[in-house]
């Protein structure tokens, strides 16, 4: 009897068991709006589980919540590439075999191409690349507003115009997100420079805060819908931007409706108190236990871990904002890691590196050709003269967070190598030495780039080799070492390091057939610039490098990459170093305002070395007149633009189509023009098509900052169409009625 009893409740226990398993808990229900399912979870979640899943537990993780079968947060940089795993808390690597991975071009070159479907294939790219390797968050891109060529991080951004930065960032975001992959966009905002960045205040007028820095990030959320945001290290209005009162809860989630996570750059976070209430959601990669420097998996004393565990204990804050956070964790791994509809990914593959390459070919740009050097004619040329150390230099390695493992690297040496085969002979020669180092955060080039001999007899060496070739092409430029091309610091001077100045005027004086290819992420002084008749604006462009230069250096591809920055012939020409504003004494004032870029350069009528939007190519466009649809214009209405654009060469290729927009009288001071438009055509050779683009009257508003609006006066606009910010084809006149 009592044996059968007990039977009976084992059965009965078992059967419940079964019941409670069979049924699916609501917040892991995918049929459940999301809302309900968050709400789900929550309630379902101790104060501690909340606690742990706002603060990191690696240097790239954030706990889920094991016992509900909610996973970890992996991040990754970003924003080139899927950086290798580092040891849990250690910046060494883990060691592991199976994160070599594919090199895509830096933001910079992929902004160049001036083409949206480019930075879709690369966001969908590198997504698969982040979704293979379980990684939740992509920490990137990066839409920083280029404001001075100094800065150290312009390579991981895409230039000086809001307007550019936040078409191109729009289809990232989305191809990254179609892989169930969070993007995280950064750094928000005003990293506009490296020097003092953990410390250094910001002071920007509401103007040029709404249209120069903000437009990128402001797209980032309401077009591409990113998941993450990336607070950034320097401060604003005194507070930390990590938990910015201004930016984070007035701004990004006040004005903006930001619905996704925020989280603090690694080591940003600075205050407890203000990380609760600030905005923030994540922090990661405090290194301190808050009261000695450099304690090993301190991460229970993160400002969000134990300290905010405290004052809730103690009653002295709520849980209202921690639950805030959780919620908005939550909302991103059921959008990413818990969404089991998301597709498998995949990791270097060659699709993914012929992405980079297309990405490369389309990014470089020819800003010089004179007696048409380019492309090199194989049919007369013999011998090939290659020289300088970015020739054999590995790019992928270095430059801070961005640094990758990749798969393979093709430099330009091998590129052309393997491109020209026999059928000239390429004579190298490194002319001078620049850094030798090979090593970031234990990726290791494996390159040997030691060099004894002195600066002379380098020189020497490339002038003898150079002085019978049929074309000689020099790579220089920066590289990814401190003071380069870097995070952490910023570039000391425009000029060119390393005695290339010096290297380029001989060889220019030995050879007149003398190709600069300027392998950079920023602008270089080019003093030499009559002396050298074709220059080429490199970029670092990743696994397939070597690939994509030597198509454009004998014409297999034709170039059509724009500049997205101004080169200014001297950094006074500069708005920041003309106001005498960077890098500042622990503040910095953009007394510049909105005039940054060639908004600066035209405003003072200053010539740049090569402008905003240029970019050469093997043909010639020729423009027709452009034309409006309509005179006058209302608020609620739409002005489309038409102009033919007609292929005169020879070979085929595309152009990058402008479209300027002037406001002829206004109350307040505007740039001379701002870029409203663009259209990048492929034209064959003798093809002509219409190129039409249309506006509303975003494309003619300013920052009111005593209305806090934006505000398009009625007036008289004009409508300029270039190759150019500085190449204006034609214009049109029209209004906007009242
Ligand atoms: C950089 C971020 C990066 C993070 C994680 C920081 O130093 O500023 O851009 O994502 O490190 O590596």
């Amino acid at each position: 009897m009592r044996i059968s009893i007990a039977i009976a409740a084992l059965m009965l226990l078992g059967s419940v068991r079964m019941q409670a398993q069979t049924k699916t808990p609501v917040y892991l229900d995918e049929t459940k709006p999301i809302r309900e399912r968050v709400e789900d979870a929550l309630s379902r979640m101790t104060t501690q589980e909340k606690i742990a899943m706002i603060h990191a537990q690696s240097k790239f993780s954030s706990a889920g919540v094991p016992r509900l079968g909610i996973p970890d947060i992996w991040m990754t940089d970003g924003p080139h590439g899927i950086r290798p795993d580092v040891l849990w808390d250690e910046w060494k690597q883990a060691g592991f075999t199976n994160d070599s991975c594919i090199a895509f071009p830096a933001l910079t070159a992929l902004a160049a191409t001036w083409n949206k479907d480019l930075a879709l294939l690369y966001g969908t790219s590198i997504g698969e690349e982040a979704r293979y390797r379980n990684k939740t968050v992509l920490l990137g891109p990066g839409v920083n507003i280029y404001r001075t060529p100094l800065n150290g991080r312009n390579f991981e951004y895409m230039g000086e115009d809001p307007f550019l930065t936040s078409k191109m960032v729009v289809p990232y975001i989305k191809g990254v997100q179609s892989n169930g992959v969070a993007t995280c966009v950064k750094h928000f905002a005003l990293n506009n420079q490296e020097t003092d960045r953990h410390k250094v205040n910001v002071n920007v007028d509401d103007r040029a805060l709404y249209e120069i820095y903000l437009p990128a990030f402001k797209a980032a959320v309401q077009e591409g819908g990113t998941l993450a945001i990336m607070g950034s290290y320097n401060k604003y209005k005194g507070q930390h931007c990590c938990h910015n009162q201004y930016l984070l809860n007035d701004i990004l989630r006040g004005e903006w409706g930001f619905e996704g996570v925020v989280v603090a750059d690694w080591g940003g976070v600075h205050d407890t108190r203000q990380a609760i209430t600030n905005g923030l959601d994540m922090e990661f990669g405090t290194w301190t236990d808050g009261l000695s420097w450099g304690t090993s998996n301190a991460y229970d004393n993160y400002y969000l871990a134990r300290p905010y565990l405290d004052l809730i204990n103690k009653g002295e804050a709520g849980t209202k904002e921690l639950d805030e956070k959780v919620r908005r964790i939550l909302r991103l791994s059921f959008l990413t890691n818990m969404n089991t509809k998301r597709p498998f990914g995949s990791f270097g593959t060659p699709e993914h590196a012929l992405a980079g390459r297309r990405i490369a070919e389309e990014g470089i740009v020819l800003l010089q050709n004179n007696n048409n050097v380019l492309p090199i004619d194989l049919s007369k040329t013999k011998k090939i003269a290659v020289i300088g150390e970015n020739a054999i230099k590995m790019m992928t390695v270095g430059g801070g967070s961005s640094s990758l493992k990749a798969k393979y690297e093709i430099s330009p040496l091998e590129g052309l190598k393997k491109r020209i085969g026999t059928q000239a002979e390429i004579v190298y020669a490194r002319g001078y030495v620049g850094d030798t180092s090979n090593n970031y955060n234990g990726v290791a080039s494996g390159q040997d780039l030691s060099e004894k001999r002195s600066a002379e007899v380098l020189l020497a060496e490339a002038l003898k080799v150079a002085k019978d070739a049929d074309v000689v092409i020099f790579f220089g430029g920066l590289n990814k070492s401190d003071f380069q091309d870097s995070e952490g610091n910023d570039r000391k001077s425009l000029g060119l390091p390393y005695n290339q100045d010096k290297v380029v005027s001989e060889l220019a004086k030995v050879n007149k057939k003398l190709v600069f290819v300027n392998i950079s992420g920023n602008a270089v002084a080019m003093p030499w610039v009559k002396e050298v008749p074709s220059i080429v604006q490199g970029w670092f462009l990743g696994t397939e490098a070597g690939t994509a230069l030597a198509e454009v250096l004998v014409g297999d591809v034709n170039p059509s990459g724009k500049l997205t920055f101004t080169f200014p012939v001297k950094l006074e020409d500069n708005g920041a170093h003309s106001t005498g504003e960077f890098p500042g004494n622990g503040e910095v004032t953009y007394k510049e305002g909105i005039f940054v870029g060639y908004r600066w350069a035209e405003k003072q009528k200053i010539k740049p070395l090569f402008s905003f939007g240029h970019g050469l190519s093997y043909t010639t466009f020729e423009y027709g007149a452009v034309t409006a649809d309509k005179k006058t214009m209302s608020s609620s209405d739409k002005i489309t633009f038409n102009v033919t654009i007609k292929n005169k060469g020879t070979r085929d290729g595309s152009e990058t189509v402008q479209l300027y927009i002037t406001d002829v009288k206004s109350s307040l001071p505007r740039p001379v023009k701002e870029l409203k438009g663009f259209e990048k055509v492929f034209l064959k050779a003798g093809e002509q098509k219409t190129v039409s683009i249309t506006v509303d009257k975003s494309a003619l508003s300013f920052f009111d900052d005593k209305k806090h609006a934006w505000v398009a006066e009625p007036g008289d606009f004009e409508a300029l169409i270039g190759a150019s910010s500085s190449d204006i084809r034609s214009k049109v006149k029209f209004a906007l009625a009242d």
